[in-house]
């Protein structure tokens, strides 16, 4: 019996010995053997961290999302009711068409450029349906790829978000620099950009984001904003807009186009990414838009069948669920009166938490001057606290956000502002 059991045993060691044998030989050829280990997502290790800290009052400012007063994700109720609608009315499934939801695209055209836009009213802006804002940037980057005449290079100003460079050289893009934020000021350093569009050969492809600089919160005022149009047609540059937060930033979705209006006024044929994900709260629903501004409507329908050309062996057409809730509300007047000022209620409650963030370090006596926080505009507050001091605000204040001094004003609430300020006035004085 024993002896039964250890030849049963032996055998059992040898066909596991020979498994061994057979994975290692497996594992030594494997077809993925040489991929590297990627760097972690530098948001989601501060989620991770975050997720990790017991402390009952931890503060999380990584995240790009808009959160309400008590800290928690908030679903528009402009959405919930379009949502309804969408449902009551049982629209079937079947695919959109390569460039989205019509009724989607027009109306998100029209939020854009205006409705008395000239430009639209020409019928000379070819415009897409989108997975969100990175996808626009995405098509935009793979269009100029194909068909950009000049030098194959877009300009990104400094610093960016951090996802614009990856998209760009993804799309076979060449990627380089330009002056915007000064740290010394925690302000634009205007003369830096304008040197240096100035300085980039004719014809260059130029980013620039139309409101809500993320992560910096640092926008040109409208008059420097003409100044740069000026240089961008001296130099015949390409403007190339990324709107990823229209209504966000000041409350006020005509006042936050103002950039890429005045540009297509100024007769520029820009590019523009839209995103829903912020003004509507869309976020994983992915509807965005991108279009391009031709010189004519003969010359947009070229334009256009090329961009279904580029868009079908992506991903063949886009996802329709969020691109009905935007066209429901959009479409509908009471209901986009009533988004508009819901958009309006997001931006204020984030401007009046820079005001609360401000006034209690102030009150505790900060010899620093924070009028930054309250210059800035958008989701994103560059407080100019620099890694180290990143570092001690999560170690030893429980208080999360990028190294680079980056906080989502989302993520403060009327709870945990004075917290904040405390914790900010420990590791700055
Ligand atoms: C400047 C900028 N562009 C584009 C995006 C794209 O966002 P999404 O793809 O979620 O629309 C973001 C999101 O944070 C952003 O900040």
């Amino acid at each position: 019996m024993l002896s039964t059991m250890r030849v049963a045993s032996r055998r059992a060691v040898s066909r596991e010995s020979g498994m061994r044998v057979l994975l290692t030989g497996v594992r030594a050829g494997s077809t993925w053997a040489n991929v590297p280990q990627g760097p972690p997502d530098a948001i989601l290790g501060i989620t991770e961290a975050f997720k990790a800290d017991s402390f009952a009052e931890k503060i999380n400012l990584g995240v790009g999302a808009y959160r309400d007063d008590k800290g928690k994700p908030y679903v528009l109720p402009s959405v919930r009711a379009a949502e309804d609608k969408i449902v009551a009315s049982r629209l079937d499934k079947e695919y959109a068409g390569i460039t989205g939801v019509p009724s989607f695209t027009s109306k998100a055209a029209e939020l854009a450029y205006g409705a008395d836009s000239a430009a639209l009213k020409e019928g000379r802006i070819a415009i897409t349906q989108s997975i969100s804002g990175t996808g626009a940037l995405r098509i935009g980057g793979a269009f100029l790829e194909r068909f950009y005449p000049g030098a194959k290079k877009v300009y990104l100003p400094t610093p960016t978000w951090a996802n614009h460079n990856a998209v760009f050289s993804d799309s076979g893009l060449e990627v380089a620099k330009y002056r915007y934020y000064n740290k010394d000021t925690i302000g634009l350093d205007f003369d830096g950009l304008v040197e240096d569009l100035k300085a980039a050969p004719k014809n260059s492809i130029i980013l620039l984001h139309a409101c809500a600089h993320n992560p910096t919160g640092v926008d040109p005022t409208p008059d420097q904003w003409r100044q740069i149009s000026d240089v961008v047609k001296e130099k015949e540059h390409f403007a190339f807009f990324d709107m990823a937060y229209q209504g966000f930033a000041s409350g006020d979705a005509d006042k936050d186009a103002f950039a890429p209006r005045y540009f297509v006024e100024q007769g520029h044929n820009i590019a523009l990414c839209q995103s829903f994900a912020k003004n509507m709260g869309l976020y994983g629903e992915r509807a965005g838009a991108f279009s391009l501004v031709c010189a004519s409507a003969e010359e947009k329908k070229r334009v256009d069948s090329q961009i279904k050309i580029l868009i079908r062996p992506l991903y063949s057409n886009p996802p329709i669920h969020g691109a009905r809730i935007a066209s429901t509300i959009l479409n509908d007047p009471e209901l986009k009166k009533q988004w508009l000022g819901e958009v309006k209620g997001m931006a204020d409650r984030i401007i009046e938490m820079r005001t609360l963030l401000k006034q209690n370090l102030e009150a505790l006596g900060s010899k620093h001057d924070w009028s930054h926080i309250t210059d800035q505009i958008g989701m994103f507050a560059y407080t100019g606290l620099k890694p180290e001091q990143m570092d001690v605000l999560a170690k030893e204040h429980s208080v999360y956000a990028t190294k680079d001094g980056r906080i989502s004003v989302a993520g403060i609430t009327t709870g945990n502002v004075k917290r904040l300020a405390e914790a900010i006035y420990k590791v700055t004085g």
